[in-house]
């Protein structure tokens, strides 16, 4: 039975909204993990444009569960990485101008970079997974990178137009999770899964772990934390 974790991001988007206090994603995630939750997911960025130092902090000294930080493979990232010690660190590409995380890293690309990062934050105690695509050569390279997990893309599968395109990538998915778990690694999986997609997903034994923020958050907005945790644990362990 895979594991949920739950990315509270767009809880910080609110606050931000007015730079005021409220609402926390601190007490998001405690309320997140009190539903049953399995791990927190924040991604710190560059531009702080949602979650802030501050909530890093504090949710390293208050998360019970598992606290997984996405963050991009800068130097300044890593710094603070070493320093806050999350359980889990999730690289991932990332863009100043975009809404989202939009695709993968290219493992194969930065190599020489990423050789160098992960081992640093391994060294320090820190489970690293990349964030990539379901592309069987990417999670060759991770492997070749020794990274201890991979977090599978789901946004194409997400956002697939047809039943025919939603079942190719779905099958790039699976392909890629087999792969990987083959490899050695541990499979996440993540990005754009919400309450209906995760029915086609959550048949992939391979993934031990989704990482969900949006899907949740949104529908916490109108029924409340508990409850929208509650309902996606259902899907996701039913
Ligand atoms: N995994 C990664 C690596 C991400 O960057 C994000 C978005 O922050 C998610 C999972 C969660 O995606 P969503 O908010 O669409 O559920």
């Amino acid at each position: 039975m895979a594991r949920l974790a739950i990315n509270v991001d767009h809880v910080a988007t609110v606050r931000q909204a007015r730079r005021v206090q409220e609402p926390d994603p601190v007490t998001a995630a405690a309320l997140a993990e009190l539903a049953g939750a399995d791990g927190i997911v924040v991604h710190l960025r560059e531009d702080r444009r949602h979650i802030q130092d501050r909530d890093l902090e504090v949710l390293r000294q208050t998360v019970k569960t598992r606290l997984n930080l996405e963050m991009a493979a800068t130097e300044e990232m890593v710094r603070i990485a070493l320093k806050t010690r999350p359980h889990v660190v999730t690289l991932v590409p990332e863009k100043r101008m975009e809404l989202t995380t939009e695709g993968g890293l290219n493992v194969r690309e930065q190599k020489s970079h990423l050789q160098v990062v992960i081992p640093r934050l391994q060294d320090g105690g820190i489970i690293v997974s990349l964030f990539i695509d379901p592309d069987l050569q990417q999670v060759r390279a991770s492997q070749e990178l020794k990274t201890d997990c991979v977090e599978i893309h789901t946004g194409s599968f997400a956002e697939a137009q047809s039943p025919g395109q939603q079942e190719q990538e779905l099958n790039r998915i699976e392909e890629a999770a087999v792969l990987a778990e083959e490899l050695g690694m541990t499979v996440h999986a993540g990005h754009g899964v919400d309450y209906r997609n995760i029915l086609r997903l959550r048949d992939i034994p391979e993934i031990e772990e989704f990482s969900i923020g949006h899907a949740i958050v949104a529908r916490a907005v109108l029924v409340g934390m508990e409850r929208a945790v509650r309902d996606m644990i259902a899907l996701v362990k039913g």
